[in-house]
């Protein structure tokens, strides 16, 4: 059922300011195809579902045409952790020991934290109040509703691990403005975002199911795809060193997550195209290719801000091999020509990191078990 394939400046207007306040204009943009069925009060016809654009019903689940869809909303839902079931004493002593971590180890955690403890709230935000409204399949949007919910338990697991080693919130959490390596990704983001959430936007045309497409590709095979991977191997990589391991479960999980949606993101791509075959022209998949491009310089100016020297046996050189490779999977994942010929992997141990199986945890920690449920007691 799981399918990981995968392997795994300064000029601008505030980051916060820029995000629609939740429900804003909702009311005057309630179009019936968001909410009942568009044109029929008959039964369901499979046939009739689609992606986007469709005319059956969104409230009725079934019958399914999607069963990747509800395959991954099953599989999320049975990989459901919570972060403060990880033990954080190890790291807690780790940090709080003068000479635990270098201060190059602790510019890293700080940075990475400082990038993640705000993504994952636009990537909330992108989902609950834009891209739900223009899916309009009910089996992906039911994925859409677990994916939302791990968004905000990825918000609470940064939260919980500034929390427990006493970090400065306010710091950590304004670095999206303050940091410009972190900043200009999120820069980069919110245009794409901002088509989405405004509430006068409607797909139908070519042009507006272009622009959606776009969307949906920056922000699974960029956002979720590429942006967070330098974060990832970073903190992993500490994890290996058996320092920072609560904080490095935690990812773990967190990159398991995200590479469901990654590989949720990617099928949703796909099967729009398939349905929609006029939006995937020449001139379409090249513009794709330059934000990729795009996408890896960023990147790759957050790894040299977070590591200025080397740290961890790790340095920024390998992470632009890296992020060529992960950006020629991404095109390879949704039909574009790859950008680095012979960009090889330099951390092949990522995979296995991906591959986690809760019952075998690479850190052996406590895991809990939330598939076998049954603990009701009416006593
Ligand atoms: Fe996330
Ligand atoms: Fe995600």
């Amino acid at each position: 059922m799981l399918n990981f394939d995968d392997e795994v400046t300064t000029t601008a207007t505030p980051v916060a300011a820029r995000m629609p306040a939740m429900g804003a204009g909702a009311s005057n943009v309630a179009d019936h195809t968001y909410t009942i069925a568009s044109t029929s009060t008959g039964r369901i016809r499979v046939e009739d579902k689609r992606i986007i654009n469709s005319n059956a019903d969104v409230n009725q689940l079934v019958p399914f045409k999607y069963k990747w869809a509800w395959e991954k909303y099953l599989a999320g839902c049975a990989n459901h952790w919570m972060p403060q079931e990880v033990n954080m004493s190890a790291d807690i002593a780790l940090w709080k020991n003068p000479n635990g971590m270098t201060d190059d180890e602790r510019r890293l955690v700080i940075r990475n934290l400082g990038f993640f403890s705000t993504a994952d709230s636009l990537a909330a935000n992108n989902i609950a109040l834009g891209t739900y409204r223009h899916i309009t399949n009910p089996e992906c949007r039911q994925y859409l509703l677990r994916q939302a919910f791990e968004e905000a338990i990825h918000t609470h697991a940064y939260q919980y691990i500034v929390e427990s080693l006493g970090l400065d919130e306010g710091e950590v959490f304004n670095m999206y403005h303050e940091v410009p390596s972190i900043r200009d990704k999120d820069e980069f983001l919110l245009p794409f975002i901002d088509v989405l959430t405004n509430p006068e936007f409607k797909t139908g045309t070519p042009e507006n199911d272009q622009k959606l497409l776009r969307s949906l590709i920056v922000f699974a095979c960029i956002m979720e795809g590429l942006f967070f991977y330098v974060g990832f191997v970073q903190i992993l990589a500490l994890g290996r060193q058996n320092k920072m391991t609560g904080a490095a479960e935690q990812y773990q999980y967190i990159l398991r997550d995200e590479s469901m949606h990654l590989n949720f993101g990617v099928d949703v791509i796909n099967q729009i195209k398939l349905e929609n075959p006029h939006l995937w022209t020449p001139a379409f998949r090249e513009e794709i290719r330059g934000l990729f491009q795009k996408g890896v310089e960023l990147e790759y100016r957050y790894a040299e801000d977070t590591m200025p020297r080397g740290v961890l046996g790790l340095n920024a050189g390998m992470f632009k091999e890296y992020l060529r490779f992960i950006a020629n999977r991404r095109c390879q994942q949704i039909g574009v020509d790859i950008l680095y010929q012979g960009a090889t992997n330099p951390f092949p141990w990522m995979a296995e990191m991906i591959d986690l199986k809760k019952e075998k945890n690479f850190f052996e920690t406590r895991v809990t078990e939330y598939q076998t449920g049954g603990a009701l007691s009416w006593d």
